[in-house]
């Protein structure tokens, strides 16, 4: 038996969700080029998990279902208020919050298939609550109840800021939310599988997702990315920080790909975002400083920015803060972990790889005193 570092080259399922052929993804077959320029998240959310994009009827009875559900039991909100709230990280709240709201679902060990699409929609509905409230506590600022009369991403914003935003932050919020619904076998999707393949709760599935794409290998990036804009400062400085973190051996966040060679499909639709909306707020220079950045890395190492590179600077521009970068990322993917869950469910066999055994020979035994 041999292994295969980090399983690259595996193919570990067989799924109908998501592809990346030669460097393109799509959802059940629909080019995320396509869907990004005129796909709503919901409708995406829809595709996702019914591999057909909905018609008028279904995807107003999915914005019904979303907008129903949003609101979070008080005990998760009052929660909050016990964690240790200056030193936490929002993603160890999401973590904490989804596993909690388990707790207050009289179905979340039920297994029919109708019980876990409605805990489905339930979880796609409050994550962006929990987000929003949890990053509205920690600054002492009351919770924002959701409207039912807002889409998904303009509820999520006017939640966070307590404010409705305006057409062009919805719209890039959206896009976002398109842009980082599902992405094959992931690792954090991977992750939800191998969990709900013991047959345990959707729950489980999804806290034990929020865990693996909190690394900074995975969704942490997007934040890791925004630390190093700051602390580079101008973009005459972009250079010289590169070179230096490579010489180090450092790797510089945003950039490389496990499976794309090229580039990654997504990235280019957050770069024209990054460059509109910086230009938009007045702050071009996080679009040129992460311009800077793209090109002293890529003419040391052929390695494309991927999706958190420019989504960073995106997110900064519609006023959120850093560390809310990856929750938001967790906001929108749960959509693909939950389709991922489904599909388990549908066809399970449980997930139990080998591992390549390097430690010591069979020997025996020595009592403590000899040791
Ligand atoms: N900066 C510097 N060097 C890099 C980078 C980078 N961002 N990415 C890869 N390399 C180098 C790496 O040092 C190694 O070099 P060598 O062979 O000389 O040791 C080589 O490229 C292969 O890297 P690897 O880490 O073995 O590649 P991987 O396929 O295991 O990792 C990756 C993929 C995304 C984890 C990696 O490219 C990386 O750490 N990137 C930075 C973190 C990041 O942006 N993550 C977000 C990924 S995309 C969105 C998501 O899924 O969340």
């Amino acid at each position: 038996m041999t292994a295969a570092r980090g399983l690259e080259g595996i193919v570990a399922t067989t799924s109908s969700i998501s592809s990346i052929i030669d460097d393109t993804l799509t959802y059940v077959g629909y080019d995320i080029d396509d869907l990004t320029e005129n796909a709503t998240f919901e409708e995406v959310i829809y595709l996702l998990w019914h591999l057909e994009l909905p018609n008028k009827a279904q995807l107003q009875e999915l914005k019904q279902q979303l907008a129903d559900n949003m609101e979070l039991p008080q005990e998760v909100i009052e929660s909050f208020k016990t964690y240790p709230i200056d030193k936490v990280h929002p993603m160890a709240a999401l973590r904490t919050a989804v596993s909690a709201l388990g707790l207050y679902d009289d179905e979340a060990d039920l297994m029919d298939k109708e019980a876990n699409y409605r805990k489905a929609i339930r979880l796609q509905a409050k994550m962006p609550a929990i987000v929003a409230t949890f990053a509205r506590v920690r600054k002492g600022l009351e919770p924002v109840a959701p409207r039912k009369d807002l889409g998904f991403a303009e509820n999520f914003l006017y939640m966070l800021k307590g404010e409705m935003p305006d057409q062009i932050e919805i719209e890039a919020m959206d896009k976002a939310l398109v842009l980082h619904a599902d992405h094959e076998l992931n690792a954090s999707t991977f992750t939800a599988r191998v969990c709900v393949a013991t047959l345990s709760d959707v729950y489980s599935g999804v806290t034990a997702a929020i865990g693996a794409l909190k690394g900074p290998l995975h969704g942490g990036a997007n934040e890791q990315v925004m630390k190093m804009l700051t602390e580079i400062g101008t973009a005459d400085k972009a250079e010289e920080y590169v070179l230096e973190k490579l010489n180090n051996k450092e790797k510089i966040m945003g950039f490389g790909h496990r499976v794309y060679r090229q580039g990654d499909p997504r990235a280019k639709h957050l770069r024209e975002m990054s460059k509109r909306l910086t230009e938009i707020t007045g702050e071009p220079e996080w679009y040129d400083i992460s311009v800077k950045v793209e090109e002293a890395f890529t003419s040391q190492k052929p390695l494309p920015p991927n999706v958190d590179f420019y989504s960073a600077s995106v997110y900064h521009s519609l006023g959120i803060d850093h560390d809310l970068f990856t929750p938001i990322f967790a906001v929108s993917r749960v959509s693909g972990w939950l389709a991922h869950i489904l599909e388990q469910y549908e066809n399970n066999r449980l997930i139990r790889p080998r591992a390549e055994y390097t430690g010591p020979g069979k020997r025996n035994y020595v009592p403590v005193d000899e040791r």
